[in-house]
């Protein structure tokens, strides 16, 4: 199969209703409903009282072009704002969510537009409180969170920083990158859910001396995007990548590592109960066979030979040892890109391998997009055309699914 992609993006003509209550942070609500507005999405903005009393609706009214609430009673909304609202909404956030509103929602009330809506929508629900870290230490605050969450609502938990009273501790707003990450995961398939997914990302070092390494030109971009993804298509992921200068998505588990051996151990420690493996790293074949235990200086070289010992084939160990897992690997090719990709297919006993040629200029290593062929243990071929790593990670992930072993998994 052959062909243009669309660019996935799960944001686009989404109907989001955004409830602000009134805690300090409102003012990066703002923020948010013109970022969650530039990707795309319809940000309706339902403020409380007393959220009026920190930003105007005035304010996001004018950042999302669409009208922003506040009054069940307003005879500019009519009585049945709040249903309407909720039968045309995709997701349901609240951020910033103060203790009063989460006590409230708990406890089932509905005096204002936000809580009766919160009733109304059968969207999913996301709840991303912001308060002084003693407030949201309470015992109260926190089974309050626990029974909304048994209910089904999702929580995007605070950070740990300075607030605005001058403390510091668990209670800040999640970042908006983070705010959004949870939004698509709440938007996108669920295809993944279940699956405990291993991702191997970055390229590794090999020491040569204490200051200096043999590494490779991998930005871990793909990688990432690979976990990222299979994250928000709802899998548990883990991620262990080589040094990058990236930072790992939210929701993985994340193992740093260094070394193909690194590499190498922690991904055997995890094998056995991951169901899917994706190999993008770009692990180091050779290694220094001694590593200098002080600097080596140049005046006590005229020419400096390395010997190189190999390191351990990570993807080629997985495949023989392999039961019901499903593994992916990568093929980073400067020359014969698809003979050489299946002949790694078949030696490394892979159900999926991502072709990769390297060698052209603008697309893989160190690139925001890539283009590339992925090849099946069937036979099947699909050349996919330049596109953005993020879009790359879906197809994979599309291709993966696709797999008859992929239904065996998830029974
Ligand atoms: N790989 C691995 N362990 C290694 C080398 C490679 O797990 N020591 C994995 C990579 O993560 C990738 C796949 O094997 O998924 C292919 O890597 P690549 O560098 O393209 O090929 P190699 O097998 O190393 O062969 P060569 O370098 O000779 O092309």
């Amino acid at each position: 199969m052959n062909g243009a992609k669309e660019k996935v993006n799960l944001l686009a003509e989404k109907n989001i209703i955004l409830g602000v209550t009134g805690g300090i942070a409102a003012y990066k609500a703002a923020d948010l409903a013109s970022y969650l507005t530039q990707l795309g999405a319809k940000v309706h903005v339902i403020l409380t009282k007393s959220a009026q009393e920190f930003i105007s609706p005035l304010t996001f009214s004018a950042l999302t072009g669409l009208p922003a609430a506040g009054d069940l009673f307003s005879a500019d909304y009519g009585p049945l704002k709040h249903i309407e609202l909720a039968t045309a909404a995709d997701a349901f956030l609240i951020a910033p969510a103060t203790a009063n509103v989460i006590g409230k929602l708990a406890a089932g009330l509905a005096d204002d537009l936000l809580t009766t809506t919160a009733l109304a929508v059968t969207c999913p629900r996301l709840l991303a409180p912001a308060m002084n870290a003693n407030m949201y230490a309470q015992q109260v605050v926190q089974e309050n969170i626990a029974l909304l969450c048994r209910r089904g609502w999702e929580l995007i938990a605070p950070e740990a920083g300075r607030m605005a009273c001058g403390a510091v501790g668990l209670g800040r707003l999640a970042d908006k990158d983070k705010i959004v990450a949870f939004l698509r995961r709440s938007l996108g398939r669920k295809d993944l859910a279940g699956l405990k997914i291993l991702v191997t990302a970055g390229g590794t070092r090999e020491p040569l001396d204490p200051v200096r390494y043999l590494g490779n030109r991998s930005s871990g971009r793909m990688g990432y995007a690979l976990a990222q993804v299979a994250w928000e298509r709802s899998g548990e992921v883990i991620l262990i990548s080589g040094p990058t200068a990236l930072v790992p998505p939210y929701g993985v588990r994340f193992i740093p590592v260094t070394t193909a051996q690194e590499m190498y151990e922690a991904v055997m420690d995890i094998f056995p109960e991951a169901d899917i493996v994706v190999k993008a790293a770009a692990v180091a074949d050779f290694r220094p066979a001694n590593q200098a235990k002080e600097k080596i200086k140049k005046e006590e070289h005229e020419m400096l030979v390395l010997n190189l010992e190999p390191t351990p084939d990570i993807l080629a160990a997985l495949g023989r040892k392999k039961t019901r897992q499903i593994l992916a690997g990568f093929a980073a090719e400067t020359q014969d890109l698809l003979a050489n990709a299946k002949e790694k297919l078949k030696a490394k006993n892979l159900d999926l391998i991502v072709a990769n040629d390297v060698s052209r200029r603008g697309v893989g290593f160190e690139s925001d997009t890539n283009i590339v062929t992925l090849l099946f243990a069937d036979g099947r071929q699909e050349n996919l055309p330049e596109m953005d790593k993020y879009d790359v990670a879906h197809a994979v992930w599309d291709a993966i699914c696709s797999l008859p072993r992929f239904a065996s998994l998830k029974k």
